[in-house]
């Protein structure tokens, strides 16, 4: 069986806000396989970003899957709107939910794929009556709220034990978020990750498309 080839993520919480169209294109062209949207409430993390109306301009800026990661508590009043403005994975906390089971079963049934995100204090084992209705898993290697932050290198060790878990399943595919680059990228990979998100490495340093393809020879080589 061969391995798929890793997703690149870009996460346009580190493009200039002023033109996120533009940068959802510029990552496209760059060869994204997904955007990485960043909702975050004021509550859940100690910062405020993008609502649904966002998430639809980009949806008509770009035809790549959108990839929708929302740090808000209790999001389940929220999750209907931002399906309809265009998410096609839809990932929510472990650690911001009550009723989790219910939720992700309602995000199934939109049509979206259901993610979990779990920050660096909780642990893969804690999903376990959750893990068969998970498509999307998003291991966080930073704590959530601000781009550019150190990596948090135990993040390997908790993709390996999710990938383990996993055993020859397509399903939940492993997404980590936070401190890639291609130093990191390489290790996350081997330790099994499908999916990287990245902010500030395709962003914060001069064209995302030369980033995005540094990214991918990184993984590849
Ligand atoms: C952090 C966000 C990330 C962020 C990653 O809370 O969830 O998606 O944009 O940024 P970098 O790659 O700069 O750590
Ligand atoms: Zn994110």
């Amino acid at each position: 069986m061969t391995t798929p080839r890793p997703q690149l993520a870009p996460s346009l919480l580190s493009a200039d806000a002023g033109q996120l169209a533009e940068a959802a294109r510029a990552a496209e062209a760059g060869g994204a396989d997904l955007l990485h949207i960043d909702v975050m409430d004021g509550h859940f993390v100690p910062n405020i970003t993008f609502g649904p109306h966002v998430v639809a301009a980009i949806r008509r800026a770009s035809r790549l899957p959108l990839d929708v990661h929302l740090m808000v508590q209790e999001p389940g009043p929220l999750v209907d709107a931002f399906i309809d403005a265009g998410a096609d994975v839809l990932t929510v906390h472990w650690e911001a939910v009550t009723h989790l089971e219910r939720l992700l079963a309602h995000i199934k049934d939109r049509q979206c794929l259901a993610g979990i995100a779990v920050n660096p204090a909780t642990p893969v084992s804690l999903l376990a009556d959750v893990w068969d209705e998970c498509d999307w898993l998003l291991i966080m290697s930073v704590n959530p709220g601000f781009s550019g932050q150190p990596f948090w290198p135990r993040a390997i060790h908790k993709v390996q034990t999710a990938r383990e878990r996993r055993g020859e399943l397509a399903r939940p595919r492993i997404a980590v978020d936070g401190g890639v680059d291609e130093s990191t990228a390489p290790r996350l990979v081997a330790a099994g990750a499908d999916v990287l998100v990245a902010g500030s490495y395709v962003f914060d340093g001069g064209e995302p498309a030369v980033r995005l393809a540094n990214l991918r020879r990184a993984v590849t080589s």
